[in-house]
């Protein structure tokens, strides 16, 4: 296949490729598809509330570590309608452990909106599903070509690294970003447009998968560029990385006498917000973990405590950082806590604590307190 660049932009050029090549590349995706395609619950689905909740889910997470959820979920929330009704904190613990509670908070808000101002049914035009929150153009398009088989093209993850390799994309995606969407809309099958998007994350995501890709089995192999000149493992090219910046936590597990452990609910704007959580904070130059916990716990809830045992020391990587939690046991002291930096503040025993939705490092925290509970 031949590929010019019709464009003076090294950086966005314009790929056009022949009518003949469209219509191959289609029909060969198309069948390998429909030999190799993955069995997937909401592909068995042609309800709009479903594929919804699938494309968001699949967001940020994998297939296989989804799937739990979503089944979970659909039992739990059915319809458009009882996601609406139902309570935020309940859908935040639903989401628990997926992580981007932000999809979560926008589910919920979007299932409101779209009972109170659409009559309950989901949007089938791009511009009205491009202003709910939370969806952008890759989501849209994998929720409009599943749910009503609209030839909308997307672009996501998986099929950024397929169309770079298919092309030999001369610099990173990102950089490319123009012309790999012209080219998902010139490839989008009209008659088959939600099979043919779907062929194409499956590409992504069995055969043309980051390291080691199984070229000898791809259905594109007679046409892939980088297949063609051997640069599979150059692309798509990588931008240069810089190192995530990292913050140093003091946590504090505040018990009092009746065995209950202080938790607070992060505001509801912001990373996380919404989730329950240990309080504590950064640590400043020149603290010790001790006197951060102490003065944040003052700060934020206006009580005194004394910082005891070390429990647990945590590693977590959020999109744009890295954290180190130094948790530590602590005893209320003095003073009648409030939620003076928190949404709300709440006296727990270990029992209870399960009911709330709380971030993934902090899951590790409550099992290493179950783990220890025998020792306080
Ligand atoms: N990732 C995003 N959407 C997906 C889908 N519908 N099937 C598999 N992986 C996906």
């Amino acid at each position: 296949m031949s590929h010019r660049n019709h464009s003076a932009d090294p950086v966005n050029p314009t790929w056009e490729l022949p009518d003949f090549d469209v219509l191959e590349l289609r029909r060969s995706l198309l069948n390998w598809y429909r030999r190799q395609g993955r069995d997937l619950p909401w592909r068995r689905s042609r309800e709009p509330y479903q594929i919804w909740i699938a494309e968001i889910m699949l967001q940020q997470t994998q297939v296989k570590t989804a799937l739990p959820y979503y089944q979970r979920w659909l039992n739990q929330f059915p319809t458009l309608e009882t996601l609406a009704e139902a309570d935020l904190q309940q859908v935040l613990k639903a989401w628990q452990g997926l992580g981007y509670y932000a999809r979560a908070r926008n589910l919920h808000a979007c299932a409101q909106t779209l009972v109170r101002e659409y009559n309950s049914t989901f949007p089938d035009t791009l511009e009205d599903v491009l202003k709910l929150p939370g969806i952008g153009r890759t989501t849209a398009g994998g929720i409009l070509s599943s749910a009503f088989d609209l030839p909308i093209s997307i672009l996501d993850g998986n099929v950024k690294r397929v169309l770079s390799r298919l092309i030999a994309l001369p610099v990173p995606p990102k950089r490319g970003l123009k012309c790999l969407w012209a080219l998902s809309d010139r490839l989008v099958d009209p008659p088959h447009a939600r099979d043919f998007n779907q062929a194409l994350m499956d590409l992504g995501a069995t055969l043309c998968t980051p390291k080691a890709p199984e070229c000898p089995r791809c259905p594109w192999k007679d046409s892939c560029q980088a297949n063609l000149l051997n640069l599979q493992s150059e692309i798509p090219m990588r931008e240069a990385s810089s190192p995530l910046p990292h913050k140093l936590i003091g946590v504090a597990v505040i018990w009092n006498d009746r065995r209950q452990i202080l938790i607070d609910k992060r505001p509801a704007k912001g990373l996380l917000g919404g989730l329950w959580e240990f309080p504590g904070g950064k640590i400043e130059p020149g603290e010790t973990v001790e006197d951060c916990i102490r003065r944040e716990i003052e700060e934020e809830i206006g009580i005194a405590i004394a910082v005891e045992d070390h429990l647990i020391t945590l590693e977590h990587a959020y999109t744009h950082f890295r954290v180190t939690l130094q948790v530590y046991h602590c005893r209320h002291l003095s003073g009648e806590p409030r939620a003076i930096e928190c949404d709300e503040i709440r006296w727990v025993t270990l029992d209870e604590i399960d009911r709330f939705p709380f971030p993934k490092a902090n899951e590790k925290i409550i099992a290493a307190l179950r783990e220890g509970v025998g020792n306080r």
